[in-house]
């Protein structure tokens, strides 16, 4: 037996390393994986970028860089946030290494043991387990088609005898519920927390995946909403809009976070990977960015017309899901008495692996849910993963049934 500390006690890190595994299984269909597939990566523009460096920059990518990133991709990001509408006025960058290291960070700099972190429910796993990792009190807070329950949040605030460290949410195209936030919803919660010092922690890593050029405007950042007395850290990602495999992310936030968060940064890893920074900074330059986001937009889009007829032709009536207008994920709704581990277990044993509801709510245990991603499978095995898993929700429909009626 060793002596691990508290922190590797987290029970959705486990959660994560599964679905790691599961997400690139072989000879399975997989609606797991929250990432795109491998044949939608920019491989082509990537090896052109690389060829034409100059050879003083070929060189800069093999060295360590300032602990606050690249400053040409700081520039090149400060850019694009503002194209976006979303003012970095006196706000500073930091680079990270994916956004999940800017949630830990942020997590480092705030939380001790024990304070508490509000969250969503359901919420991005990844976040549970830093969170987790680091002891804090999760409190979650339900979320609907529109965004966070106003008034169970409001509640919760109420009720605690400590102000929360900060609030965890993902508006936009929401892991794992695939809904976005309204514009009335998102300064609704603006409200709320104005005044009280909790700290927004707006998760932003796929608002460029709209559907519809129409729609582009809800993916506004809350961080631009202008309403005072709210401390606002946004943070982004280039997982999900050039690949993870780069590992870059980015937090934005007022100067003195900003100091401190480089400081539990240079604890950490020093520095983000020189090269992928400035093979990113590239591709904002060139212009690479606009034309990739277009092709990606079309092809989610094809795939979420695809699942979502396939769902329509195979699944029991009983089951419910979204429609998402952009990102990667239908959250699929069950009858109350079936739990999607149950139908998991069997999915897997013919092929078809998804995530769990349980792994996304912070307490791990309402299974109610489940996730289905369409951004990593190819296209071709779509209509055979849905049959399969509607097949494996039948049977666990009847085995319930059969079960209720010995009951009764
Ligand atoms: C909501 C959300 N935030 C953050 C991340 C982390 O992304 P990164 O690869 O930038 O660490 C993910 C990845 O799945 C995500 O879904």
């Amino acid at each position: 037996m060793y002596a691990f500390s508290r922190a590797v006690n987290s029970m959705h890190s486990e959660d994560v390393k599964k679905l790691m595994k599961q997400a690139s299984g072989k000879n399975l269909i997989s609606f797991a994986g929250g990432m795109p597939n491998n044949d939608l990566f920019p491989v082509n523009q990537i090896d052109e970028i690389y060829n034409s460096l100059p050879d003083d920059i070929k060189k800069l990518c093999f060295q360590y860089g300032p602990t606050s990133g690249y400053p040409p991709l700081v520039n090149s990001l400060r850019s694009l946030l503002e194209q976006k509408g979303l003012t970095v006025g006196n706000n500073k960058i930091l680079i990270t290494t994916g956004s999940l290291q800017a949630i830990s960070i942020i997590t480092q700099e705030f939380v001790n043991e024990g304070d508490i972190i509000l969250t969503e429910n359901p919420c991005f796993v990844g976040a549970l387990s830093v969170f987790e990792t680091f002891g804090a009190e999760i409190h979650s807070i339900p979320i609907d088609k529109d965004g966070i329950d106003i008034q169970a949040l409001k509640r919760k605030i109420d009720s605690l005898d400590r102000t929360p460290k900060f609030l965890y949410v993902t508006p936009n195209y929401h892991n794992p519920a695939g809904i976005i936030y309204s514009p009335e919803r998102k300064k609704e919660l603006l409200e709320v927390l104005s005044g009280t010092g909790i700290i927004l922690l707006e998760d932003d890593a796929y608002s460029d995946l709209y559907f519809s050029e129409e729609e582009k405007y809800l993916t506004k950042a809350m961080k631009s909403y202008g309403v005072e007395d709210v401390e606002i850290i946004y943070t982004g990602s280039f997982s999900k809009i050039l690949g993870p495999g780069f590992r870059l992310g980015y937090m934005l936030s007022s100067e003195e976070i900003f100091e401190k968060a480089e400081s539990v940064k240079q604890a950490l890893d020093a520095c983000t990977s020189s090269f992928m920074q400035i093979l990113a900074n590239e591709f904002l330059v060139q212009n690479k960015l606009e034309p990739y986001l277009t092709f990606l937009r079309s092809e989610y889009q094809e795939r979420r017309d695809l699942l979502q007829k396939y769902l329509n032709t195979y699944m029991p009536k009983e089951i419910t899901w979204n429609e998402p207008k952009g990102g990667f994920y239908i959250w699929l709704k069950l009858p109350p008495h079936i739990k999607s581990t149950d139908i998991f277990n069997k999915s897997v044993t013919k092929g078809v692996v998804f995530v769990t509801g349980r792994t996304f709510d912070p307490a791990g245990k309402k299974d109610d849910r489940l996730r289905l991603s369409y951004s990593n499978m190819p296209k071709a095995q779509i209509e055979k993963g849905v049959m399969i898993l509607s097949e494996a929700i039948k049977k666990v429909l009847q085995d319930s049934e059969m079960l209720l009626s010995e009951k009764g």
